[in-house]
C-alpha cells in the first residue's frame, strides 16, 4: 500500500504549470498545436493498440495480463538479491572493495585525494570502513560530510549495522540539532554545515584524522567553504587526510584546487541505458510523468522505476493520484508499490524505499534530486526525468531564499539517466525534447554560493576572523555584489560595524546555526528579557509545520487550529501551541486531539534544549516576559524589520522595502484580518506571492529596532498615530557603495 498523504486542493495543477512554464516560455503556439495533434494520434494508437487502454478505458483484464506476463518473460532479472545476503559479501561484491588497497595506500602517501566513483559503488558506506580498519581512527575521528541531512543519517546507519554497532556509539551523526555520537565514535558522517561549524572552535580540525568531503559535485555553500577550511587546516597540520569524492566528472577541477593531487577512480559496472526523448516540450509534467509510469508499468519489463520530480507536494500529490489510477484498474495490472522519497520523510518510511521489491510486485518511487546522488536504490531499471529540480536562489528583491522550480543542468540529466543502469540494461525517459537537452540546459549545475544569500556563511567566517573575504581562496569565487549585499544584511542586523568589523552581537549570533534574522531576534530578546518565548518561536519556526491536515476532516483540523490562533499572528500562535503542549506534559493525546504532528513538535522541542545549551554556554540570561505579547513581538521586529508590509486597500499588503504586492497566506491566523502593519517571516510564491508566518506591529517598532533603515515620513505634519514609515534607501544608497568599498576595503586591510 502506498504512503497516502495529504495534499493541498489544486496543488498538481499549479505546480505542473509553474514549472512546465519555465521550459516551455520560448515556444510558440505551433508546438503547442503540433503537441495536441501528436497527442491525439498518440491516444489513437493507444486504443488501437490490443495491449493498451488508456487509463480510465481500461476494461480488458485479459489483456492487460497478457502485456504483462509477455514483458515479464522477456527479461529475468533477479532484484532483491544482494540485500539478503551476508553482509560480507554484500560489502565485497561494491566496486570500491577491488580499489580498497589503492584507497588506503592513496591516503597514507597524500594529503589530499579526489576520488570519483559511480553512485553506489561504496564511496560513502565503504571509505570510511577501509580507513578505520587500517588504523587510520585511532589518532582522530573518520569524519564524512554530506550535503543533506537525509544522507547523513541514513548512511550513518546502514554503516552501523554493516559495523554491527548502534547508531552513535561506534559509527554516528551529527546534524543541525542532532548529535548522535559519543566519545566511543570513530567513524562519524554529518552534514557540510555541521562541519563548517566545527571550524569555528577548531580552524584546525584537530579531531579529525581524516576529512572526507563527500558528494563535492554538488558543491553546497557549506562543502565549498570547507574546501578552503580544510586546504588551510591541512597546511598547518601534515598529519591531516582530505579526501574529495565525487560522482561526476569535474575530479580534475578538484584536484587542481587540492594541489593538482592524485585523482582515483573506481571502475563502476554500468550497463548502456537507453534515452528516450519527448517528441515536444510538455505543458505538464506530472501528468506526462504519470503517463509514463504507467505506460512503463503495462508495457515494459521488469525492474522498478524511478520519478524525479521537485518536492514533497508534487511527490505526495502524485502518489496519491497513482495510487487512485491504480486502484481504479484493480486486479487488472500487476501490484505497483509506490513510495515516495524527499529529506522531510520520516526514516522509518525513507527505510522502506531499501527493502528489495516483493515478488510479482513492481516499485515505483517518486524522489527529489536526492536520488540523483545521495542515496542508491538497487533494482532501477526504469528512470523518469521531467526535467525540474527545486533550487535555492537567493531573491535580491525579497530579501531572501527561495526555492525555485528550475531546469536541470546536463551533468544532472546524466546522472539521473545513470541511475536506470546500475543493475541491467535500463531505459530513461526524458520528458523533454532532445533540442532542449542540447540548446537549452547548462552543461554543469551552478555552485550555490554563486546564487545563494552569503550572509549566514560570511558571518561565520568573520567569526572564525577570515576577514580577507576577497582574497579567501574559494573554488569559485562568489560574485562581488552578492557578497557586498551579505555584508549589508549583516549591517544591517547590527552584526557587523560600518567597517565590516564583527560587532559583539555579531559575535554571539554566529554561535546559533541559523539564519542571522534569528539569531539577531534571540541575541535581542536576551536583553529584552523575553528569550524563554522567543526561543520557543524560533524553535517552531525551525521545524516543519506542526499543523496537520487530513484530507476528511479539514475542516475539523482547521477549528481545532484556529482555538490556538492569537489575535496578533503567527509566532504568538506557535507559542500558543508549544506553551499548551508543555502544560499538557508534552502528552501525545493533546496531539492527536487537536491535529499536531507530535514528531515535529518533538523536534521542536529538542531544538528549544539546544537553544537553551547555548544560551547558558553563552551566558546570557533566560527569562520569561509572562505574557508580555507587546514585548515579543517587538523582540520579533528586532530581526525581521526587513520583512515588513503595509496595508495597502488595493492590493492587500505591500512590502515596505520594495512595495511589492503580497498577501497573507490562507493558513496564516492574520487571513482576512486587517492590522495596518505586519511583518512575516518568509515570502512564498504559489500562484501569488503569499507572506508565511505573519505578525501585526506597531509601525513605530520598525524605526525604534531599525534606525538605520527606516524612517518615520512626514512625523511633523501628521499625528504620530498616522505617521508613516518608509525604508531609508534614498539616505542609505547615498552612502551605499562608498560603504560598501570602504567596507570591503577594510575587510582586506583587517586581513
Ligand atoms: O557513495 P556511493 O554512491 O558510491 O555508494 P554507497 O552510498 O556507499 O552505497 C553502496 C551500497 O550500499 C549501495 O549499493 C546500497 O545498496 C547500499 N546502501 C544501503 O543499503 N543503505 C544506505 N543507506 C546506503 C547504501
Ligand atoms: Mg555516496
Amino acid at each position: 500500500m502506498p504512503k497516502i498523504t495529504k495534499v493541498p486542493q489544486g496543488s498538481l495543477t499549479r505546480t505542473a504549470l509553474n514549472g512546465s512554464s519555465l521550459m516551455s516560455d520560448h515556444r510558440n503556439e505551433k508546438l503547442q498545436q503540433k503537441k495536441e495533434l501528436e497527442q491525439e494520434t498518440r491516444k489513437k494508437t493507444l486504443l488501437d493498440d490490443p495491449n493498451y487502454r488508456s487509463q480510465a478505458d481500461f476494461k480488458n483484464k485479459q489483456l492487460a495480463l497478457t502485456a504483462w506476463e509477455r514483458s515479464r518473460n522477456r527479461e529475468t532479472i533477479e532484484y532483491g538479491k544482494r540485500s539478503s545476503l551476508p553482509i560480507k559479501v554484500q560489502r565485497e561484491s561494491l566496486p570500491a572493495f577491488k580499489m580498497r588497497q589503492q584507497v588506503i595506500d592513496a591516503v597514507s602517501d597524500n594529503q589530499f585525494l579526489v576520488i570519483i566513483g559511480e553512485t553506489g559503488s561504496g564511496k560513502t558506506t565503504q571509505i570510511t570502513q577501509y580507513l578505520d580498519e587500517e588504523g587510520f581512527s585511532n589518532s582522530g575521528l573518520i569524519g564524512c560530510t554530506q550535503p543533506r541531512r537525509v544522507a547523513a543519517v541514513s548512511v550513518a546507519k546502514r554503516v552501523s549495522e554493516e559495523i554491527g554497532c548502534r547508531v552513535g556509539e561506534y559509527v554516528g551523526y551529527t546534524i543541525r540539532f542532532e548529535d548522535e555520537t559519543s566519545p566511543k565514535t570513530r567513524i562519524k558522517y554529518m552534514t557540510d554545515g555541521m562541519l563548517q561549524r566545527e571550524a569555528l572552535l577548531d580552524p584546525e580540525m584537530k579531531n579529525y584524522s581524516v576529512v572526507i568531503l563527500d558528494e563535492a559535485h554538488e558543491r553546497t555553500v557549506a562543502t565549498d567553504v570547507l574546501f578552503a577550511l580544510l586546504k588551510k587546516a591541512a597546511s598547518r597540520r601534515p598529519d591531516l587526510r582530505v579526501i574529495v569524492t565525487s560522482a561526476t566528472l569535474d575530479a580534475e577541477k578538484f584536484s587542481n584546487y587540492f594541489l593538482q593531487c592524485p585523482i582515483l577512480r573506481i571502475p563502476g559496472k554500468t550497463f548502456p541505458v537507453d534515452v528516450m526523448y519527448a517528441q515536444v516540450p510538455q505543458i505538464d509534467y506530472i501528468e506526462s510523468a504519470l503517463d509514463t509510469v504507467m505506460e512503463i508499468h503495462i508495457n515494459e519489463g521488469c525492474g522498478d522505476i524511478l520519478v524525479f520530480l521537485t518536492g514533497q507536494e508534487e511527490i505526495d500529490t502524485c502518489c496519491e493520484v497513482l495510487y487512485e489510477r491504480v486502484k481504479t484498474l484493480g486486479d487488472t495490472i500487476q501490484e505497483l508499490l509506490i513510495l515516495p522519497v524527499y529529506s522531510a520523510l520520516p526514516s522509518e518510511v525513507q527505510s522502506k524505499i531499501f527493502e528489495p521489491t516483493p515478488p510479482n510486485c513492481r516499485k515505483v518511487i517518486f524522489a527529489t534530486n536526492i536520488a540523483e546522488t545521495s542515496i542508491t536504490i538497487d533494482g532501477i531499471y526504469y528512470v523518469v526525468d521531467p526535467g525540474f529540480s527545486k533550487v535555492n536562489t537567493y531573491n535580491p528583491r525579497a530579501g531572501m531564499e527561495q526555492l525555485i522550480v528550475s531546469p536541470i543542468s546536463q551533468a544532472q540529466a546524466n546522472q539521473r539517466k545513470g541511475r536506470a543502469g546500475r543493475t541491467g540494461a535500463g531505459k530513461c525517459y526524458r520528458l523533454y525534447t532532445e533540442s532542449a537537452y542540447l540548446n537549452e540546459m547548462i552543461p554543469n549545475t551552478i555552485p550555490e554560493i554563486q546564487r545563494q544569500n552569503l550572509s549566514y556563511t560570511i558571518l561565520m567566517l568573520k567569526a572564525m576572523g577570515i576577514h580577507d573575504l576577497l582574497n579567501f581562496e574559494f573554488m569559485d569565487a562568489p560574485p562581488r555584489n552578492s557578497m557586498t549585499s551579505a555584508l549589508e544584511d549583516l549591517y544591517n542586523l547590527q552584526a557587523l560595524d560600518e567597517d565590516g568589523r564583527l560587532t559583539k552581537t555579531g559575535r554571539l549570533m554566529s554561535q546559533f546555526p541559523m539564519e542571522p534574522a534569528l539569531s539577531k531576534v534571540l541575541m535581542e530578546s536576551a536583553n529584552t528579557g523575553c528569550s524563554d518565548e522567543i526561543s520557543t518561536i524560533i524553535s517552531m519556526l525551525s521545524v516543519q509545520n506542526v499543523f496537520y491536515r487530513p484530507r476528511d476532516k479539514q475542516q475539523e483540523a482547521d477549528s481545532k487550529k484556529a482555538r490556538f490562533h492569537h489575535p496578533y499572528g503567527d509566532h504568538l500562535t506557535l507559542l500558543n501551541v508549544y506553551t499548551r503542549w508543555r502544560d499538557e506534559n508534552y502528552s501525545k493525546t493533546f496531539c492527536l486531539n487537536n491535529y499536531l504532528h507530535e514528531r515535529h513538535l518533538k523536534r521542536a522541542k529538542d531544538v528549544k534544549t539546544q537553544l537553551i545549551n547555548i544560551f547558558n554556554k553563552l551566558r546570557l540570561p533566560l527569562s520569561s516576559c509572562r505574557g508580555n505579547v507587546d514585548l515579543i513581538r517587538k523582540t520579533l521586529v528586532s530581526g525581521f524589520f526587513r520583512n515588513a508590509g503595509k496595508r495597502d486597500s488595493q492590493v492587500g499588503y505591500k512590502t515596505i522595502t520594495d512595495g511589492t504586492s503580497v498577501s497573507v497566506h490562507p493558513s496564516s491566523a492574520l487571513f482576512g484580518k486587517d492590522h495596518d502593519y505586519v511583518i512575516y517571516h518568509s515570502l512564498v510564491l504559489t500562484t501569488r506571492e503569499y507572506m508565511s508566518q505573519v505578525t501585526a506591529i506597531d509601525a513605530r517598532w520598525l524605526v525604534e529596532s531599525a534606525p538605520h533603515f527606516y524612517k518615520v515620513a512626514g512625523a511633523e505634519s501628521e499625528s504620530r498615530k498616522k505617521a508613516k514609515v518608509v525604508p531609508l534607501h534614498n539616505k542609505f544608497s547615498q552612502n551605499q557603495d562608498s560603504w560598501r568599498l570602504s567596507s570591503i576595503r577594510q575587510t582586506k586591510e583587517k586581513a
